[in-house]
């Protein structure tokens, strides 16, 4: 049988490198991308050395930057690296008045978020088309499910995504690949996403989940062929709540969250 692996983006930390972590636990290659820093090299050599069997391979970039979506294409190519799972999750948050960052930060959040999702996708989707099953797991956020001040371009990237991924994936139901996504609740990955867990409180702590208890309850989901995934029964249960409180009332409460730790 062919090698194939799965390339993960964002694999050097929080989810991403719980995807790369769970894939490799289960037996799969993994090629990691995410920006050149050497927590990269750290991640993918840690890898190797748990698993020699199998094949790791890293490559540094910064999917901000337009062209990089079909540099990773050019590389795979170029090393024949057959991809059959594709799981696009390097995003960036934040939080605070829309007006208190530069329309440059928006700029390469909106590319990340979205624009190097969909080029990646559309890079790979042939390849993913050629292999008997093949997966693209694209990482959104509970945040796709509502309109929240004072995070309004990251909760409208993600649901552009949820709502690509779901379009997509019924574009393509006669195909070999399906698409899940992924809308996590609170993930304690980097020290900003820390910072707010402590100041959402009870919320957070209730919904909060570990990289490795999202990645392999996602993977098991994604495996079954399920379009959306939530990890977690708290999660779920504020997701079913959410959506019979009066609109306004929720974008109040949202806002309220939300101008807290604006940062
Ligand atoms: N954490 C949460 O609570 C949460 C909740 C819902 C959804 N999500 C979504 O889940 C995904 C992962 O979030 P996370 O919290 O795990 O993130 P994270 O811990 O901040 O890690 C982000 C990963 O993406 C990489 N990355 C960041 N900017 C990049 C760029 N411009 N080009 C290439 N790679 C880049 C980072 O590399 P470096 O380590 O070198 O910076 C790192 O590997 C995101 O899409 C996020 O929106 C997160």
């Amino acid at each position: 049988m062919a090698t194939t692996y799965t390339l993960v983006t964002g694999a050097s930390n929080g989810i991403g490198r719980g995807m790369a972590e769970e894939c490799a636990a289960r037996g799969r290659n993994v090629l990691l991308v995410a920006l050149p820093e050497p927590k990269l090299d750290e991640v993918t050599d840690a890898l190797k050395a748990q698993y020699p069997e199998q094949s790791f391979h890293s490559l540094g970039v910064n999917l901000m930057d337009r062209e990089t979506p079909q540099h990773i294409f050019d590389w795979c190519k170029e090393n024949d690296y057959t991809v059959d799972i594709l799981v696009n999750n390097a995003g960036l948050g934040n939080s605070g008045p829309f007006s208190n960052l530069p329309a440059d930060f928006y700029y390469g959040q909106m590319q990340l978020n979205m624009m190097a999702l969909v080029s990646l996708t559309h890079h790979f989707l042939p390849m993913l088309e050629a292999q008997p099953r093949a997966y693209i797991l694209n990482v959104a956020s509970m945040a796709a499910f509502y309109d929240i001040p004072f995070k309004g371009i990251y909760s409208a990237s993600k649901k552009f995504v949820y709502s690509f991924s779901r379009s997509l994936n019924k574009e393509l139901e006669n195909s070999s690949v399906r698409i899940t996504v992924l809308c996590p609740a609170s993930v304690p990955t980097n020290p900003d996403v820390v910072q707010r867990e402590k100041e959402l409180g009870l919320m957070a702590k209730l919904t909060s989940q570990t990289p490795a208890q999202v990645a392999k309850y996602t993977l098991d989901m994604m495996f079954k062929g399920k379009p959306v995934v939530i990890p977690g029964f708290f999660p779920r249960l504020y997701k079913r709540l959410g959506s019979v409180v009066p609109y306004n009332t929720r974008l109040r409460i949202l806002a309220k969250q939300f101008i807290k730790n604006s940062k």
